[in-house]
């Protein structure tokens, strides 16, 4: 079912996309050499709660994964590129580390990620990696607007991303949200414009472009959540909820300093 959220509803998604925003904001500011990616958790744990938020994740049991996720944030290092599971391990300098965080609150849920390198070190490869998927948010949300349709945003994303020399996945790609995390439509991240289903205001989105460096193949990890390339080559993710307004879409996750 595909949700079209009223002004008041908008208006709480603002709220939602804002905290999220700032928690992963704060995140990326405490992550750096040496931290553990269960006291990322621990920390995304409390900015939630006290928040009065409630973790899309915890709960969550879809079938691509195994069992509860049982953990407030997906933290995935340069491999690894969605549903990172937390675990006993440091960051080190260069670290390739995206997190991804959803929440609802009052009603409203709110999803965004973002990828970025742990100390000073910049990698060429894994600059151009990220920037590729950042840029490829960018041209999303410039087609996303009313009156457009769904292969828009797959089109914007893809040309980029291809564009950019990687192949698509298109195993995962964004999704509609609203009163929860997983709504229709579906979001690929690869498409044909003037295609899918028509946008119209209110309607909430995730759009989520990820990458890997060289393959279009993931591999599950023994913990039956972590997906990594399947070369073991170095991957990234970005990810926005927006909101398709009368002139085109605004998006709820920007972190406080970038707000209007
Ligand atoms: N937030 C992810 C998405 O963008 C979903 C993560 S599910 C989890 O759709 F359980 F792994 F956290
Ligand atoms: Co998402």
């Amino acid at each position: 079912m595909i949700e079209v959220l009223d002004a008041g509803q908008v208006r709480r998604a603002r709220v939602a996309g804002a905290l999220v925003a700032d928690i992963l904001q704060a995140l990326r500011t405490r992550a750096s050499v040496g931290t553990n990616l269960l006291q990322i958790d621990q920390w995304a744990e409390e900015m939630v709660l006290a928040a009065g938020a409630t973790s899309c994740y915890v709960d969550y049991a879809p079938s691509f994964g195994r069992g509860p996720f049982g953990h407030y944030i997906c933290t995935a290092v340069n491999d690894a590129v969605l549903h990172g599971r937390p675990h006993d391990h440091q960051l080190a300098e260069g670290d390739l580390l995206t997190l991804d965080l959803a929440v609802v609150k009052d009603g409203v849920a709110a999803d965004s990620a973002v990828s970025f390198l742990v100390g000073a070190a910049r990698p060429p490869q894994a600059v151009a990696l990220i920037a590729a998927t950042e840029r490829a948010l960018d041209a999303a949300i410039a087609a996303a607007r009313p009156g457009g349709r769904t292969g828009d945003i797959s089109h914007a994303i893809g040309t980029v991303l291809t564009g950019a020399g990687y192949t698509v996945n298109n195993d995962f790609g964004g999704h509609g949200i609203g009163s929860t995390m997983h709504q229709d439509p579906h979001i690929a991240n690869t498409g044909r414009p003037g295609r899918g289903y028509r946008l119209r205001p209110g309607v909430l989105l995730a759009v989520e472009p990820w990458v890997m460096a060289d393959t279009d193949e993931l591999v599950t990890d023994p913990d039956g959540w972590t997906l990594r390339s399947a070369t073991g080559c170095l991957t990234a993710h970005s990810e926005h909820t927006i909101v398709i307004t009368e002139h085109g879409a605004e998006v709820l996750t920007l972190p406080s300093p970038d707000r209007g």
